[in-house]
């Protein structure tokens, strides 16, 4: 990760395969807009857009004028250029337009034969369109280019198996060095933070470790349910959704060695390193640490939500999760023997993603019985969002002549302290460092495969008999069993609202 990033993406054409989709509108356009304003594109720079959909250029255009709402006099300008094909991912035809318009593309614009592709589409397609790229020689740059760059997006496989010959696929087109796999996640500052925190810090790390915490707690909640997005849930889950992309690429960053350097090999190394430490159980095993749920009509923020079930696109006798606990091990030096607890699901009462790192009891407690109950450990809570900032939680005496200690918390907010507003979701981030080629922040295949070989025996044992599905009403924190899973360990939930 460069200190300072270039300004500006060198010239380049941007191919979105899912032009006309969900993901295109919500995340990547208002991304591209966000950079052509702030003036971070190259002035040789253009966007081809291909998706099914049998939209005209004037019709791409006009969407991504509409979708980019926040877009100003420089992205007008852009959008003037855009154009688009309207085609089927599996046809010749669609990829020999493509090559003209690239040709075009350089010839107009002087995009000089630099190309990223971004595979905003179902995934079922990415590996059929990474083969018709290298068929067509689009897999190098054109002609004088320097790089020719695949941007996917998740679920990169939906099992180990299945990401495995993903990515056997997309390599037989795309050497590594090309590919970026995104995880939206590592485009939170917040997230990024966790290096800053960790490691430009002394007085953290001496007590990062197994003698110093007791526990962690990863949590991240939302209050929202499926939305429009029940059939692709159903095909997921919260295990597959979120915790083996977000969760384990926060786990990775907490908890790894320190890397030698901040470059995509070193951080990457580490986090990969930290992953193999993460304990694999057996089915058995993995029943006896997880537990899964999925919700019932409830109420959240006051309001009255329908269950999963009867949500649009779900199956009336689905046994989808929508919340996972799971109680992890990391097996190495600085690690054993600390339990690192995981939690995600939807409509939980609010939204909230954070890392809690709690702290051991002090060894002996001068005060006497009543005073010692009351005393919450201390711990270090790194709150992704929102509210995004970092949490010291230790005791205080409370005013007074009783001598009554109470927890109290020191917090850092970074919209205090820096006063911007860093309102955005990582995308143009993401987008700008895949266009400038720096793949810190980007998923590397040994990564997604460590993280399926973690999951996977959740997803095996959950499909078998006794793998059971508990129910929890909307706006409450997840299935009653998820505390007997910590209590069981002497441990409970943090409550994230405190
Ligand atoms: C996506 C999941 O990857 O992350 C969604 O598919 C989820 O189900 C979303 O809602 C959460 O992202 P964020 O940035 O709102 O925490």
């Amino acid at each position: 990760m460069p200190t300072v990033p270039p300004e500006r993406t060198p010239p380049l054409v941007l191919v979105l395969f899912g032009a006309s989709g969900d993901l295109t509108a919500r995340k990547i356009l208002p991304a591209l807009a966000n950079l052509a304003d702030r003036g971070r594109l190259a002035e040789e720079f253009t966007v081809i857009g291909v998706a099914r959909t049998p939209w005209s250029d004037e019709e791409f255009r006009r969407v991504a004028m509409k979708d980019a709402q926040y877009g100003g006099e420089r992205w007008r300008k852009l959008v003037e250029r855009f154009r688009y094909i309207p085609g089927e991912y599996a046809a010749t035809d669609t990829f020999d337009r493509l090559k003209g318009l690239l040709a075009e593309a350089d010839e107009r614009y002087g995009t000089r034969g630099n190309r990223v592709y971004y595979l905003a589409t179902v995934p079922s397609v990415f590996a059929m369109i990474a083969d018709a790229l290298a068929k067509e020689g689009c897999n190098a740059p054109g002609e004088g280019g320097e790089f020719a760059r695949l941007v996917v997006e998740k679920p990169y496989g939906h099992d180990l198996q299945s990401a495995l010959e993903l990515d056997a696929a997309v390599h037989r087109a795309f050497d590594e060095d090309q590919i970026f796999r995104i995880d939206h996640y590592m485009g939170k500052e917040t997230v990024q933070n966790v290096l800053a925190l960790r490691f430009a810090n002394a007085i953290f790390e001496p007590v990062w470790n197994r003698r110093y915490v007791e526990q962690v707690q990863i949590t991240v909640a939302e209050s929202i349910g499926v939305e429009h997005r029940g059939g692709f849930y159903e095909t997921a889950g919260a295990l597959r959704d979120i915790v083996q992309n977000h969760v384990m690429q926060v786990l990775s960053l907490t908890l790894m060695e320190p890397p030698t350097g901040m470059d995509a090999t070193h951080i990457r190394d580490e986090k990969v390193k930290l992953l193999k430490a993460v304990d694999i159980p057996t089915p058995d095993e993995a029943v006896d640490k997880s537990v899964r749920g999925q919700y019932t009509p409830g109420v959240v923020d006051g309001v009255a939500v329908p269950g999963y079930r009867a949500e649009e696109g779900v199956a009336p006798d689905s046994v989808t999760e929508t919340y996972v606990a799971l109680r992890l091990r990391v097996e190495n030096w600085r690690w054993a023997g600390v339990p690192v607890y995981v939690r995600t699901g939807k409509r939980l009462p609010t939204r909230v993603t954070e890392v809690a790192l709690q702290f051991h009891n002090v060894p002996f407690l001068a005060f006497d019985g009543e005073l010692a109950r009351q005393l919450r450990p201390n711990t270090l809570v790194l709150r992704i969002q929102p509210n995004d900032g970092i949490s010291l939680h230790f005791g205080a005496k409370v005013p007074g002549e009783e001598f009554r200690v109470q927890s109290v918390a020191m917090d850092f907010l970074y919209e205090r302290a820096f006063g911007e507003d860093r309102g955005t979701d990582g995308y143009p981030r993401l987008l700008h460092d895949a266009m400038c080629g720096d793949a810190t922040l980007f998923i590397r295949t040994d990564e997604v495969e460590q993280a399926w070989r973690i999951v996977d025996p959740y997803l095996e044992a959950w499909s078998e008999p006794g793998g059971g599905l508990h129910l929890y009403r909307a706006g409450t924190w997840g299935p009653h069993i998820a505390d007997l899973l910590l209590e069981r360990a002497g441990d409970s939930w943090r409550n994230p609202e405190l």
